[in-house]
């Protein structure tokens, strides 16, 4: 019978057969399946496994500190924590195109990877939170075709010309295994049920150039949003079949601004749009019928708190024809 625990048994026996006794590294992401990989990878092998977490400052609102709790504090796991944010701000300067964005973002995480590596005397073996459903889906023909429509650098992917040997202790699991697994082995809910997030973060929310100014602005208000849902009970990824549940939700900023007015004088100032998606598979999505009280209290909450923000507009747009992502 399978249950959580004998998947972690089954994991760890395997991951030790595969490494002995020799380094591992992995590279977490904040994502679920990094997360789990890492966290089975370290009930397995303990401080024989360092992880890797690059701040690329493309972040939401306290995921750095969720990461470093969760790993360091919670399971113990050595963690190293790469100040990146300067690089990559300095990197994206003046960048507005979203395949431009996600290159960058791309090339810039696996260079910093490399060099962590590197001073870590590049260990043979390296941790992919790869799981079944990715397993299948690199084998079909579509593949390459989705490629072209959105490039999907996984920031936590790998290096092109890697010299590792994998360890991928998830090949053989759903999603929602996975999910178990994770909180067996003591992750914390938030990040085990927690929606999806693109590789390259806040990049692709925060649409034209990229300064700190505004991912601390969209920062703010994807906080306020995430929240309120949550609040409400309506962003419990923990009832997956719960009908109309939202499966993903974020603020977007705008790369525009308009006139509002705040009491004697006028303000110039960024809009911000909101995403709410439910969705089976996210291949197809509907916008989330959020209740008007609701969304009024947030787009109250946005322009009174967060500065240089005026205006709060909903996106009605299902998928297709829109992607769930605004770049
Ligand atoms: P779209 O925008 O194509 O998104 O409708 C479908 C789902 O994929 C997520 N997404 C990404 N996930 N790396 C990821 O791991 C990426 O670069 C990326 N871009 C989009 C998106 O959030 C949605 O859940």
């Amino acid at each position: 019978e399978w249950t959580p625990e004998s998947i972690i048994a089954e994991g760890v026996r395997r991951v030790r057969e595969q490494v002995g006794n020799a380094p591992v590294l992995s590279a977490v992401s904040g994502g679920v399946d990094s997360s789990v990989a890492t966290a089975l990878v370290h009930r397995a092998v303990g401080d024989q496994l360092t992880a890797v977490f690059v701040d690329t400052g493309m972040l939401r609102k306290g995921e750095r500190e969720q990461v470093e709790t969760a790993f360091r504090k919670n399971l113990g796991v050595r963690l190293i924590t790469v100040n990146a944010v300067e690089e990559f701000l300095d990197r994206l300067e003046g960048v507005t195109d979203p395949e431009g964005k996600r290159k960058i973002i791309g090339e810039t995480f696996i260079r910093i990877f490399e060099g962590q590596a590197r001073r870590l005397g590049n260990p043979p073996f390296l941790v992919q939170g790869t799981i079944y459903p990715d397993v299948v889906e690199s084998s079909a023909p579509d593949r390459q075709k989705a490629h072209k429509i959105k490039s999907h650098h996984n920031v936590g992917g790998l290096p092109e010309d890697m010299t590792f040997q994998l360890v991928e202790p998830l090949r053989y699991l759903f999603k929602d295994e996975v999910r178990l697994v994770g909180e067996a082995l003591g992750l914390p809910p938030e990040l085990v049920w927690r929606q999806p997030f693109p590789g390259p973060g806040l990049a692709v929310r925060c649409l034209g150039e990229i300064t700190w100014e505004r991912l601390e602005r969209l920062r703010e208000a994807d906080a306020i949003f995430t929240g309120e849902l949550t609040a409400a009970g309506l962003l419990n990824q923990r009832l997956m079949d719960e009908p109309g549940r939202i499966a993903q939700a974020f603020a977007v900023l705008l790369p525009v601004r308009s006139v509002g007015v705040m009491g004697d004088s006028r303000t110039y100032q960024e809009v911000v749009a909101l995403r709410a998606v439910t969705t089976e598979d996210f291949m197809t999505a509907d916008w989330a019928r959020i209740p008007h009280e609701l969304l009024s209290k947030i787009a109250s909450r946005i322009v009174n708190e967060v500065p240089g923000v005026n205006r709060v507009v909903y996106d009605l747009t299902s998928k297709p024809p829109a992607t769930i992502e605004w770049e």
